[in-house]
């Protein structure tokens, strides 16, 4: 209709020139100039349209890495926390403290067998390729200590480090690590200790030193003036001991540069004995000395204290006997703050259920890194992908071998765990969070900050694009914080101050979130960054959180995710409740909130009455299939690509029952009298959809892509796998709704009770077989699957089993 309208008044304005035309011959030279000058002003006009467009896109080109324009949230760092100040901050290596501070020093450990060196190496970072039976924080306070329990046959090392604090550097710490062997075996072991200075930031000298003296690591730092090392056998034989000074060429390739730095030696007692020594790759001036390993040949049982001082404090460290009664009194206090926290022996747990939900917690804890760098981002102005500023952040990785870095939707559900242990730090990793928000509202979904936790992230997923969204879990985390804990944000207090600093963040990323994700009918929502390459069976939703799960066949805009929606509403909820509490206007977001759960609405927009579900919309068919093509050439390889038998159809998505289906229920969007959620109710029940005496699955069984490869090397994530956050929230509106007076309350109430059973069971189950948490769990047996350990929000079980949902 609007085309047509158009047409029309070209057609009138062609008339009045036609006619005027013919009026008069002396008016010609005026009409040239006119057209002239005409001509002139179309020029300028143009010329300045040019200068506009190049002016704007530069702008736009920029506003990408353009950070929000506002006071940063986080207002106290470094040494500003001393009590924080050191940790074990690099989750990604089996051992690995460093401070909060972007310039620190790093510290580490590795290890590797005599007899096995060859084809075992030598164990570094945390990687699921070492094959070990276990390790992991046993303990750990996200402050003062922790213990861990590495398990590599036949040794068992304990490693654990306690803080003394005091001073105006930071205090000191002391680690130990304790090697034992298989029926108390007597066999020789390779420990490594070392120091390194991160100079990714460019050079650290002049200013920052490391060096080896008569058996210590000495350094200085601006931060930490002069500090030293001292190794300090505790129990069992020392046998010999090489070191270097080195310099190596990044923290990525510290592991590599220790190879280098081995020698050959002929050893009485070994043969031949690898050793460290000098640095021969070049001629190292003192100040170029960035990595100082030591390495110690020790025979097992053999336990060493590792004991950083600081110049400026005359309190004695902690080491020997000393360290093992402060270790003790920590492990004590620890384990009853755990009981008055979570409640576990109370509830009726044993004390080895109650063993493995406090390592759950230390290791959720005991997973927070500190980062430091700047990600690569992208927005539709730039043609290459460019740096973000530089900033650091502080979070907890979901897990150390796999994910060793920051997940924006995965920080959210760590928060509830973390939150309800201290809440100074989920506060805080909270606020460096908000930090990373952009001045269009943006925060980057991954984290991959300094050269440590890029060297772990294959290429293809580096560069963030400021299109994608990620769920607005964080939010929702700090308003459940300020609902379950008010008392922490009352007027004056420390965090509410932090919150208030947060808002105009927190508004910004809601808004951000309610245009670039909205859909095109009103109150319809659509995640973007859906790429059809016709190789998938069903192109990835990766922004979602859920991957592969599957969604519309052909993606479009016409597409509208009905978990999205529900985030929204839940987001719109909290910016009510932090709004609320600030004191500011909340009506904005109660309005979109009140909207969002228009049922009637909801219902035109996802519910098939056709298969009495919610489902996404978009142009679907079911009629898919990757097949095998035949190569036309025959030095190419078969290449598998999706096939479609029937053209796809605007339509809901019926057939993927599965999680999304939930979400009306699971973010609580429904009434607790709507039949709606009765239908849920009855479906989540059966176990040839998603019910299954380990969890709720992600997909049904019924549906045609359950388990299903989504191309010829993704195997299924989302499509069948139980996931612990899912369920977590599922529990969660199960006991909103049986708490909630209404028709479907004693059912919700049952389904709680033992889908919590099912769930804890499991989880509990596999840790005992196998040694760890995983990312997700088999919806056929229960196993776990996936990437191990997962400690992110798998970890969710502590408060699963504590009853706190
Ligand atoms: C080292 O570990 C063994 C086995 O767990 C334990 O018996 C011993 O007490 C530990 N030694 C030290 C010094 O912590
Ligand atoms: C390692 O520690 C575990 C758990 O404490 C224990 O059961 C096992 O016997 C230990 N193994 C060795 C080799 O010390």
């Amino acid at each position: 209709m609007v085309r047509h309208r158009k047409v029309v008044s070209l057609k009138t304005d062609k008339i009045d020139t036609s006619s005027s035309s013919g009026s008069s011959e002396s008016s010609i030279g005026n009409k040239t100039f006119k057209f002239l000058s005409v001509w002139k002003t179309g020029v300028g006009v143009v010329c300045f349209l040019i200068a506009v467009y190049i002016s704007t896109l530069g702008y736009l080109e920029t506003r990408v890495n353009t950070p929000f324009d506002d006071d940063k949230v986080v207002k106290e760092t470094g040494l500003q926390i001393p009590e924080r100040y050191w940790g074990t901050y690099r989750p990604g290596v089996y051992l690995g403290l460093k401070s909060r501070e972007p310039r620190s020093p790093v510290f580490g450990m590795m290890w590797y067998e005599l007899s096995a060196a060859t084809h075992k190496g030598i164990r570094h970072w945390c990687d699921q390729n070492d094959n070990l039976a276990t390790y992991g924080w046993l303990r750990h306070d996200g402050v003062t200590f922790g213990e861990q329990l590495i398990t590599d046959l036949p040794h068992n090392i304990t490693t654990s480090f306690v803080k003394t604090p005091g001073g105006e550097h930071g205090g000191h710490w002391t680690a130990r690590i304790n090697v034992t062997t298989k029926g108390n075996a007597r066999v020789p072991f390779m420990l490594i200790w070392y120091a390194a200075l991160d100079e990714s930031l460019g050079p650290a000298a002049p200013h920052s030193r490391l060096w080896y003296e008569d058996g210590s690591i000495l350094g200085h730092t601006p931060q930490l003036h002069n500090f030293r090392i001292n190794f300090v056998p505790y129990k069992g034989k020392l046998l010999h001991t090489s070191y270097s000074e080195a310099h190596a060429p990044g923290l990525h390739l510290l592991k590599e540069k220790f190879y280098s730095l081995l020698k050959i030696e002929r050893s009485s007692m070994f043969g031949k004995l690898a050793v460290l020594g000098p640095d021969d790759e070049l001629n190292i001036k003192e100040k170029d000395i960035n990595f100082v390993p030591i390495q110690l040949l020790v025979e097992t049982p053999f336990s060493i204290d590792i004991v950083y001082t600081t110049e400026d404090l005359s309190t004695p460290p902690l080491m020997g006997d000393k360290y093992t009664r402060a270790l003790e009194a920590k492990k004590m206090q620890f384990d009853l703050e755990f009981e008055e926290k979570f409640k576990l022996d109370e509830k009726g747990y044993p004390p080895q259920d109650v063993a493995i939900a406090r390592a759950a917690l230390s290791n959720m804890v005991g997973g927070v890194g500190y980062f430091f760098g700047a990600s690569r981002v992208q927005s539709q102005y730039t043609k290459e992908p460019v740096p973000y500023w530089r900033a650091p952040l502080y979070t907890g990785v979901p897990s150390r071998s796999f994910f060793p870095r920051g997940f924006l939707w995965d920080e959210g559900f760590h928060g509830l765990l973390i939150g309800r242990w201290s809440p100074d730090i989920q506060m805080d990793i909270a606020a460096h969070w908000m930090d990373l928000i952009n001045v269009e509202g943006w925060i980057p979904r991954e984290q991959i900050l300094g050269a440590e936790a890029l060297a772990r992230v294959p290429k293809e997923f580096v560069v963030q694009s400021n299109a994608a969204a990620n769920p607005p879990m964080l939010l929702i985390q700090l308003a459940h914080m300020v609902k379950i804990r008010p008392e922490l944000f009352v007027s004056g207090s420390k965090h509410r101050n932090t919150l208030d600093r947060m808002y105009s963040r927190l508004q910004a990323w809601y808004q951000w979130f309610q245009v670039s994700q909205r859909g095109d009918e009103p109150t319809s929502y659509r995640w973007r960054g859906r790429e059809d390459d016709g190789l998938q069976l069903n192109p990835k939703t990766l922004t979602s959180g859920l991957d592969d799960y599957p969604r519309a066949s052909h993606p479009s805009d016409i597409e509208r995710h009905v978990d999205l929606r529900c985030w929204m509403f839940a987001a719109a909820d909290a910016m009510t409740t932090i709004a609320d509490v600030l004191q500011r206007d909340s009506s904005k977001y109660e309005a979109t909130r009140d909207q969002l759960a228009d049922e009637d609405l909801l219902n035109d927009l996802h519910w098939s009455s056709h298969t009495q579900t919610y489902a996404d919309f978009g142009l679907h068919t079911d009629a898919v299939k990757l097949v095998r093509q035949q190569p036309k050439n025959p030095n190419e390889g078969a290449r598998v690509i999706r096939t479609v038998t029937a053209p796809p159809q605007p339509r809901l998505v019926t057939s993927a029952f599965g999680y999304v289906s939930l979400f009306p229920m699971l973010l609580k969007v429904l009434k607790p009298d709507s039949e709606k959620l009765g239908k849920i109710l009855e479906d989540l029940d059966k176990p040839d959809l998603l019910w299954s005496p380990y969890g709720l699955r992600s997909l049904s069984k019924s549906a045609p892509l359950y388990m299903k490869r989504n191309t010829e090397h993704d195997p299924p994530y989302w499509r069948g796998q139980i996931w612990i956050p899912i369920n977590y929230l599922a529990l969660s509106s199960l006991k909103h709704y049986a708490k909630a007076d209404g028709p479907y309350a004693a059912r919700a109430a049952e389904l709680n009770a033992r889908l919590r059973d099912n769930v804890v069971r499991n989880i509990l189950n596999e840790y005992k077989r196998t040694g760890y948490l995983f990312e997700q769990y088999s919806g056929e047996d229960g196993k776990g699957s996936g990437c191990k350990p997962f400690n992110g929000w798998t970890a969710l079980v502590v408060l699963i089993m504590a009853d706190e949902y």
